[in-house]
């Protein structure tokens, strides 16, 4: 992926941070937070790069914005907001910090810097991708316009900054039938999550036409194998996330962004929930409801698992790596990540 990036290379300090009485003293309560989802045997692995990103987040005025996708030692014990991706961007305009982390995949980090062209954005592994982000390309958008003349293209948040800047206007799972309701075109041309366009196509009146992108970790979810977990727990409530396919979606009790996901289980707390997403929800979930119970069928995001603490740590001590989108591409951008913002609100 050709992301254009500043990478400064004169690390600062690179030790090892270590378990002492102090950060075992200081990081305890946090502890107690994921206790269910961490060992005590595990944790002097965690506890001494928590300790230190915290104290550098504040010598450095940075904050962490995490997504929901993150690991429980990050989502939980080091992220100053964790949400999903319209949540993340939300944040993202108005954060008073001068540094912003993104604890997540790119496209997440470009919506911030877009959003905040002032502010510095970094990212703690410049490769932590997004199969939706790599299958579309700005010149693809173009292409696509001349083939539908005025249709609205409505552009999924998980794509590149020239995507968005060709766009009319950005989604996201949690608002995508809004946006698409918010045109008068009985025509919406929906980039690039084919099954995401499938999924809100059920929804609505008007005609949805989609392009062949797709979630390379929801994707792998089957009809079939969600009849199985229900056959194993046929007491089980089965949640999913929009960008499975709508076959699947279709034998589930419920989908949603990973916000909604965590709203069902928290507004409903079924005695026992499956959890049709990245492996990290149920963690991060369960955490937040002790009385729930978690069957963990789960696909394994590779970009989002990327981002980790020693890495977080090695960002904020030096400072990299920083996003930058050209200036023309991010001021075009903008313009269609506003208009979603505006209708949400
Ligand atoms: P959400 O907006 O629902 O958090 O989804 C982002 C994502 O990448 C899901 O795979
Ligand atoms: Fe992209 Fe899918 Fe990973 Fe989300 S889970 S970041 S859509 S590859």
């Amino acid at each position: 992926m050709n992301y254009s990036a500043k990478q400064t290379e004169n690390h600062i300090d690179n030790s090892i941070p270590e378990y002492t009485d102090e950060v075992a003293r200081e990081t305890e309560a946090l502890y107690q937070k994921v206790s269910k989802v961490i060992t005590r045997a595990e944790w002097p692995q965690f506890a001494p790069y928590i300790y230190e990103i915290n104290r550098l987040k504040k010598l450095k005025d940075a904050v962490i914005l995490a997504h929901n996708y993150m690991t429980p030692e990050i989502f939980n014990c080091v992220a100053d907001f964790a949400g999903d991706s319209l949540q993340l961007a939300q944040e993202a305009a108005k954060t008073d910090a001068t540094v912003i982390v993104q604890a997540g995949v790119h496209f997440m980090a470009e919506t911030s810097k877009i959003l905040s062209p002032d502010k510095t954005v970094l990212i703690p592994d410049m490769e932590a991708g997004c199969s939706l982000a790599a299958s579309i390309t700005g010149a693809d958008v173009r292409l696509l316009r001349e083939q539908y003349p005025n249709v609205p293209i409505v552009t999924y948040v998980n794509t590149s900054a020239d995507v968005k800047a060709e766009s009319d206007i950005c989604c996201t799972s949690s608002n995508a039938l809004a946006i698409i309701e918010s045109f008068d075109s009985d025509e919406i041309l929906m980039i690039p999550d084919q099954f995401l366009a499938r999924n809100i196509a059920k929804q609505t009146t008007k005609t949805i036409h989609t392009y062949a992108g797709s979630c390379e970790v929801h994707e792998q979810f089957t009809p079939d194998s969600i009849k199985a977990f229900r056959k194993a727990w046929p007491d089980a409530v089965v949640i999913a996330h929009p960008e499975c396919t709508p076959e699947v979606v279709d034998v589930c009790d419920f989908s949603g962004s990973t916000k909604a996901m965590s709203d069902y289980v928290h507004n409903n707390q079924p005695s026992r929930v499956v959890m049709i997403t990245e492996c990290s929800m149920s963690d991060n979930v369960s955490v937040q409801n002790p009385d729930v119970e978690f069957v963990r069928p789960c696909n394994m995001c590779p970009h989002m698992k990327r981002i980790t603490l020693p890495k977080i740590l090695d960002t904020l001590r030096n400072m990299t790596h920083e996003v930058v989108v050209d200036e023309d591409i991010a001021e075009r951008a903008k313009m269609a990540v506003e208009r979603m913002l505006a209708v949400t609100s």
